[in-house]
């Protein structure tokens, strides 16, 4: 599955397979796929959040089911041995704008098996074949498959070895063989086409574990007649749809852009669930395959409340409107997901991503006619469907539900305001400054305004709005342009959130552990905060839980961080903490959010909660005799 390239782009039309259909459910599919690799000696492995973990830095979502192996990639001893399969929920967000165009989702299930350092090319491509075409297995079309391998480039040579066994599993099958010439060119009897680097290299980002991959394909429309033509026309027709990819990481990538071979030799898989089913249901799109039938049928029946008894069923709506819902199907499974896995909206980062999603598709859904409401709908229809397999979607169904009424509420409210605005501009075009004003004065976020002219063909300033941004900016420390892609807030940004954030942890520690509880010592790096505090007994899981939550529900309160001056004597009858020391002055700055937390301190802070993203407790440890240290950190 090449980034970037992982989309069904089967043409509408056209659309026959009718032999050897297998009806099969998403359950069954993780099912059959786990118990083929469990029959292989594989350990089943759940799927890991969708939050990569603290150290790694490298993207704000779980992008591939590679991702939270990557240190096993690299050598470390994976508990379950040297034998791995599992589903892994992933996001992609590089391409959100494409979402909708019937190729493109944003969060999909990955099946995926790894050796770490045990079998090699042999063994995964001949289990692939099996798994593929076994009758007990997906049963599928032997003679309608066809493999990819790498061609050699950049000093690395020809993959012969998967060359040769995939020579003998297609001969062994009765099947041709022929390996197609340099250019991709498939004749008959072509089954093997060795490509470059950009089709069958794998790399997860700019470093890391990474390889040569075999890639297997199959063929939608058989009855067009043998395959004349290059690979490249196939794809692009939609005839030929990736099935399945295996890598070989023998190689880790350096920042330097060095390629070095890796101690152990490992295999990383990846097939798409969305993509097989819509393969074995001989569906052109995967928003047509059972998985999104749920969502759909939620959809029509939200904006039937409103529209009446028209037909509002996905097969017979506009294009537009049918682009709307797999918009808004797309987006309510990833917001779904992301808020199952922690994931808080807000002006930062991952939250930052969450936020936008949910906000497109409230508006996708405005387009059909949806209103108050529709993200508990939608939720409920996603956590209906995923919870039997991805359990944590039940066991925070209420947290979900929460944060996505709290979310629609707030963006219905900024959405009358901005549109009205919006309706008021020129059509002729929008100036910087009138972008920057819907901005500033609305929260209109500038990619909706965007989003907006685009779709009604009006030009937009966009470096306009980029220069009143910058002018700007020393007011505004929230939204950032540019934050969509994976871009990072400033340090000092950081650093006022995570202080912020500190104040609020010593409210709560005094609110769970008791008034004894006083600072003892704080530092803050861009990633992390810690805080040593007084308190005599290493806390319990139930402690550190309710600290965490009592954190959380200030920020979800996202109510303001305000600064008064106040003489010393004035901020200690009002309960202020902090060293009544004479290095503060006569006069101290003292900050609170509302009446949970008062601190005498010099700043800078964050000027709401809500900008604090999530709050997580990474480490409780003891510091020296009865002092405590935490280590905690926003996502
Ligand atoms: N890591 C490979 C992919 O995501 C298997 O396609």
């Amino acid at each position: 599955m090449f980034p970037g390239r992982e989309s069904v782009s089967l043409s509408l039309s056209g659309v026959s397979i009718t032999e050897n259909l297998m009806t099969i459910t998403a359950d069954q599919l993780r099912k059959k796929y786990l118990d083929f690799f469990a029959s292989k000696g594989h350990t089943i492995l759940p799927s890991a959040s969708l939050v990569p973990n603290e150290t790694d830095a490298s993207t704000l979502f779980t992008t591939a089911g590679m991702h939270p192996l990557v240190p096993y990639l690299l050598g470390e001893p994976h508990p379950g041995g040297t034998r791995v399969a599992d589903v892994q929920k992933c996001v992609r967000t590089g391409d959100i704008d494409d979402v909708g165009d019937n190729r493109h989702l944003t969060f999909f299930e990955m099946m995926g098996n790894w050796s770490f350092g045990d079998y090699f090319k042999r063994e995964a491509i001949t289990w692939s074949f099996e798994f593929l075409t076994g009758d007990e297995w997906l049963g599928l079309d032997k003679g309608r498959l066809y493999a990819t391998v790498f061609k050699g480039e950049d000093g690395i040579p020809r993959d012969e070895e998967s060359i040769a066994v995939w020579t003998e599993v297609f001969a062994e099958a009765g099947l041709s063989n022929g390996i197609a010439s340099e250019d991709g060119r498939i004749e008959a009897g072509v089954r093997i086409i060795p490509l470059g680097s950009d089709d069958n290299f794998w790399i997860a980002g700019a470093t890391g574990p990474c390889g040569g991959d075999t890639e297997m394909f199959y063929d939608t429309r058989p009855e067009e007649g043998p395959l004349s033509g290059t690979f490249t026309d196939f794809i692009d027709s939609g005839r030929l749809m990736e099935v399945w990819n295996d890598v070989f990481m023998e190689f880790e990538k350096q920042a330097d852009g060095t390629i070095l071979p890796l101690a152990k030799r490992n295999v990383d898989t990846g097939m798409g669930v969305e993509r097989t089913l819509a393969m074995l249901e001989g569906k052109a799109t995967v928003f047509e395959t059972e998985l999104f039938v749920p969502l759909f049928q939620t959809i029509a029946k939200l904006s039937g409340a409103v529209a009446g008894d028209c037909d509002l069923r996905y097969a017979s709506l506009d294009e537009a409107h049918r682009q709307s819902t797999r918009i808004v199907a797309d987006h309510a499974r990833a917001a779904v997901f992301m808020i199952g896995d922690g994931v808080i909206p807000s002006n930062t980062e991952r939250g930052y991503v969450l936020r936008r999603i949910i906000r497109r598709m409230i508006r996708h859904g405005r387009t059909l006619g949806i209103g108050d409401g529709m993200t508990g709908a939608l939720a409920e229809t996603v956590i209906g469907q995923f919870s039997g397999f991805y359990g944590e979607l039940a066991s925070k169904r209420e947290h979900i539900l929460a944060e996505l009424a709290n979310e629609e509420t707030k963006f219905r409210e900024t959405l009358e305001r901005g549109m009205k605005e919006f309706t008021k501009l020129s059509e002729s075009g929008i100036s910087g400054k009138e972008a920057f004003d819907l901005y500033q004065s609305y929260g209109f976020p500038y990619e909706l305004t965007a989003e907006l002219a685009m779709e009604q063909g009006i030009e937009i300033d966009e470096k306009g709005f980029q220069e009143e941004l910058r002018k700007h900016q020393d007011l505004s420390r929230t939204a950032s342009v540019g934050m969509f892609k994976g871009g990072l807030q400033d340090h000092d940004d950081k650093t006022a959130r995570l202080h912020t954030a500190t104040h609020l942890l010593q409210a709560a520690l005094r609110e769970v552990l008791g008034t004894h509880v006083s600072q003892k010592g704080s530092n803050i790096t861009p990633e992390r905060l810690r805080f040593d505090f007084t308190h005599h007994a290493k806390m319990t899981a139930e402690e550190l839980a309710r600290t965490q939550e009592l954190v959380n529900g200030i920020i979800r309160e996202d109510i303001p961080v305000e600064c008064e001056e106040l003489p010393v004597s004035e901020a200690k009858e009002r309960g202020a903490l902090g060293v009544f020391e004479a290095k503060y002055g006569d006069v101290v700055k003292v900050y609170s959010a509302g009446d949970f937390s008062r601190e005498i301190c010099g700043g800078p802070h964050a000027s709401r909660t809500g900008e604090l993203g999530f709050f997580r407790i990474a480490k409780e440890e003891a510091s020296s005799a009865g002092v405590r240290r935490i280590k905690a950190v926003l996502e």
